[in-house]
């Protein structure tokens, strides 16, 4: 894919910030990174409770992060998942939030480990997207 080479840098940085999860219970330590377009990077990491369902995933973390800092605009988004075999895709609840803040042409890249990356679209994960004329932002 296009820019695969940039891509890596922002899957680093996804992987290091999985070392920073909070996940005593899964034992699954996830870390995503978000690009901005002056080309710095905002990453967050799955979150978990005693209280399960109150777990808040990697993906989640940095887009809030990013948003209580101000930024709403991403140029790409990045997620490791170290501790598992294969490339672990976002959960379906993470597909609604990312739509909410990136276009479906916004590049998405996840793996486990640098050498074995997906590279894929927010519209690929989350197809028939709609309803953002409810929003007038
Ligand atoms: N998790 C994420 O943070 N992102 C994903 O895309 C998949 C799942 C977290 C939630 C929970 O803390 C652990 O991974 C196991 O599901």
């Amino acid at each position: 894919m296009e820019n695969a080479i940039e891509y890596r840098g922002l899957f680093r940085a996804a992987l290091d910030a999985a070392d920073r999860a909070y996940a005593p219970y899964s034992k699954f330590r996830v870390g995503a990174a978000l690009l901005l377009p002056d080309g710095s990077i905002v990453t967050g990491v799955n979150v978990e409770n005693r209280s399960y369902g109150l777990t808040n995933c990697a993906e989640r973390s940095a887009i809030y992060a990013a948003v209580s800092s101000g930024v709403r605009e991403f140029t790409a988004l990045a997620i490791a998942t170290p501790d598992a075999e294969y490339p672990v895709s976002p959960c379906g609840a993470c597909r609604q939030v990312i739509s909410e803040f990136m276009a479906g042409s916004i590049p998405v890249i996840f793996g486990s480990s640098e050498t074995d990356l997906v590279h894929t679209t927010v519209s690929k994960l989350f197809p028939f997207d709609a309803l953002h004329e409810l929003s007038d932002r």
